[in-house]
């Protein structure tokens, strides 16, 4: 380990301003010629960003997987991916919520759900830390498009960014982040790089996290007041940095001490990453990550549909494979964690896979469409009539379609939630001339599939699933993996079922008018029928739950535990969900709320019982009143589902704190320290 004689509290008042900046080496921080140590940080969350690195599945893979092994093993692909290109740190994950299903950058996201968002991106980060490389929780918070995200201001209520936008990252600090990187947007009208409610009171007094915070690129619009707002490191290099910090220290604006405090959150980093380079393994064989990758992929493959057990394909003789996608499948969506050019995997086609799988089925395939890289695609006529004719003579046609890192990347929101014309107009032709239509479809988010799933006898949904995604389509098809990924986002029917639609304000405001009534949430409340819901996935096998049971450990404590038995002649893993309902609040409550899940693998016939842990902040709301989450003793229904729609267990238990911790409460209420504020006690 390098040892450094100066430490940065040392520096003259200069050099620690100029520390506060990157460095003008692009994602390294600044070491003042040798003189300090510096770290070197790099994107992305579907891989490192530098050449040669494995491509893996975006977020949404890990949200549809529901499985915190393969968030902890996916992140890990990525440690040795860093460890061998000398990163310390990977500016990932990202937490944000998807409220809105066209948001352009939800695959790189986990979820609508902040809970389900928040212990996924805990184990994320525990699988890169563990190895020594520092994960950038991001973005804090309330970045939930891409339209304007440099300026127009999330407008949230107090409660809904507690409950929601907020919650994941709460979550994801038990796991200890190096970095909290903050959002370009403005946050109730204060830019997030230079919020001090947000970064200090927030962040660091309640939530207490105690790293660093980065800008995210070219967030910083005051330097000053960013490091009012405790924001410690502005990324990349600004050549006016280190003289807005002089000028406002000079002016008083800033203190030595406040200076002083980011200082040393930088030292702390820098002490994090020399320490972590003795845990650091020596990475394995690219090919060795690059079939956790594979597995990866499969956790997160949804099974929507399979009518008459279609799937797994069983000694097909006649097979059509359509589509460019089978060939070449979009590992990533685009912008700044866009692998695509990166991997450098001759990812090996579909089709050839599946003869080897099956050697003496006639496996055909035609491209049908044109993939354009900047543009989309486009339909080559000519080739779909081949296709058409093809799914004729086939026995069965598998037809590739989806979104790709063009329809859907940062920067920019989607334009539609279908399939691009020429996909459905192919599907829909196919689903004419053949009766055994395997839809795969690829895509980072909702695709509204109303116009043709009834048409199609299965459908496949794999988000951008790295380098690894067709031999783990593979493995699915030929039911050498059991399908057992489940949506993490609600698939609507149509966008004008989702309350933000293409809504982005007036150029100035967003109005976050759905507060805490986000994805199922608000679809369950308003009772409107969905394509698929949340938590919903098939599977090969069948699964059956019974005997649940509360056992009260304390106040306010329980373990909540079931059974789930595979009912079928199939191995396979089941995602189980718990959820709670708050019956009789005094504060507006969703009709349910994800508490618990499991991922269990199950053999054919084989039972388990499953334990979940409900404790007081489950059962608890974010009071505006007394600005911190309070529990309402009453009735709550317990639910455990195989999806947000399909309860198959429930009971009611009524939570009484002990009157003491409940009278305390109100005693605090009625004696709050007069704030600042207008806080209104009525
Ligand atoms: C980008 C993204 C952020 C990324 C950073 C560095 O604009 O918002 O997620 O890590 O800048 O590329």
């Amino acid at each position: 380990m390098e040892q450094f004689s100066m430490k940065f509290k040392d520096l003259t008042l200069q050099e620690k301003c100029q520390i506060l900046t990157g460095s003008r080496e692009a994602w390294c921080t600044e070491d003042l010629g040798g003189k300090v140590p510096y770290c070197r940080m790099q994107d992305g969350p579907s891989g490192l960003m530098v050449q040669g690195s494995v491509s893996v599945p975006c977020l949404q893979n890990i949200g549809n997987s529901w499985s915190e092994d393969a968030a902890y093993l996916m992140a890990s692909i990525m440690a040795e991916d860093c460890i061998e290109h000398e990163v310390d740190v990977l500016l990932a994950p990202g937490v944000n919520i998807k409220r809105n299903n066209v948001c352009g950058r939800n695959f790189e996201y986990v979820s609508e759900d902040p809970y389900l968002s928040g212990i996924l991106g805990k184990h994320f980060v525990n699988g890169l830390q563990d190895k020594g490389i520092g994960a950038t929780v991001k973005h804090l918070c309330a970045n939930n498009r891409e339209y304007a995200r440099f300026t127009v201001s999330s407008e949230v209520d107090e409660r809904a960014l507690h409950e929601i936008y907020l919650e994941p990252f709460r979550i994801v600090l038990e796991s200890k982040p190096w970095i909290v990187m903050c959002s370009y947007n403005p946050l109730n009208g204060w830019y997030t790089s230079e919020n001090r409610p947000l970064l200090k009171g927030i962040l660091r007094d309640t939530f207490g996290f105690d790293g660093l915070i980065v800008s995210d690129w070219c967030a910083v619009h005051d330097r000053a007041k960013s490091l009012k707002a405790t924001l410690d490191l502005e990324m990349p290099f600004a050549e006016r940095s280190e003289k807005n910090l002089l000028d406002a220290h000079t002016r008083g604006f800033i203190t030595t001490e406040e200076i002083d405090e980011s200082v040393q959150r930088m030292q702390d980093l820098m002490d994090k990453v020399e320490a972590s380079k003795a845990i650091r393994p020596t990475p394995r064989p690219r090919q060795e990550r690059h079939n956790d990758a594979i597995k990866v992929a499969e956790e997160g493959i949804v099974l929507l549909k399979n009518e008459d057990g279609v799937l797994p394909l069983k000694n097909p003789k006649r097979l059509a494979v359509i589509g460019q996608q089978a060939r070449y499948p979009e590992v990533g969506g685009g912008g700044s964690s866009d692998m695509s050019a990166k991997h450098g995997y001759d990812i090996p086609f579909l089709d050839r896979l599946l003869k080897q799988e099956y050697p003496d089925c006639s496996v055909r395939f035609i491209g049908a469409y044109k993939i354009l890289p900047h543009l989309g695609f486009n339909n080559r006529e000519w080739l779909e009539k081949i296709a058409i004719r093809d799914a004729y003579e086939s026995e069965y046609s598998i037809v590739c379609v989806g979104d790709n890192r063009v329809l859907e990347s940062e920067g920019y929101d989607r334009q539609s939630l279908k399939l691009p014309l020429v996909h459905e107009n192919l599907v829909k032709h196919i689903c004419e001339v053949n009766p055994n239509v395997i839809v795969i479809v690829t895509a980072g988010s909702a695709i509204d599939m109303t116009a043709w799933i009834d048409k199609a006898k299965a459908v496949i949904y794999t988000s951008f699933g790295g380098e690894g995604i067709n031999e783990a389509l593979c493995n699915i098809i030929t039911g050498k993996t059991c399908p057992s990924g489940k949506l993490s986002e609600t698939f609507v029917r149509s966008i004008e079922d989702n309350p933000i639609n293409f809504e982005t304000g007036n150029g100035f405001v967003e109005r976050y008018n759905d507060g805490i009534m986000v994805g199922y949430k608000y679809y369950e409340k308003n009772n409107i029928p969905v394509l698929f819901p949340f938590g919903y996935g098939k599977s090969y096998a069948t699964f059956e739950y019974s005997d649940l049971k509360i056992e009260k450990l304390g106040d306010a404590d329980y373990n909540v535990s079931y059974t789930v038995t595979n009912t079928s002649d199939v191995d396979g893993k089941e995602i189980s969900q718990l959820y709670i309902k708050d019956v009789f609040s005094m504060v507006e409550q969703p009709p349910k709320a994800l508490k618990g899940f499991a991922k269990t693998f199950l053999k054919a016939g084989e039972s388990k019982v499953i334990t979940h842990r409900l404790d007081k902040q489950s059962f608890s709301y974010y009071s505006t009143m007394l600005k911190e989450w309070f529990l309402e003793d009453g009735w709550f229904e317990i639910y455990v589902g195989a999806s947000s729609a399909d309860i198959r267990l429930q009971a009611k238990l009524l939570v009484k704190t002990d009157e003491d911790q409940q009278n305390s409460k109100y005693d605090e209420f009625y004696n709050l320290p007069d704030s600042t504020n207008d806080t209104f006690i009525v």
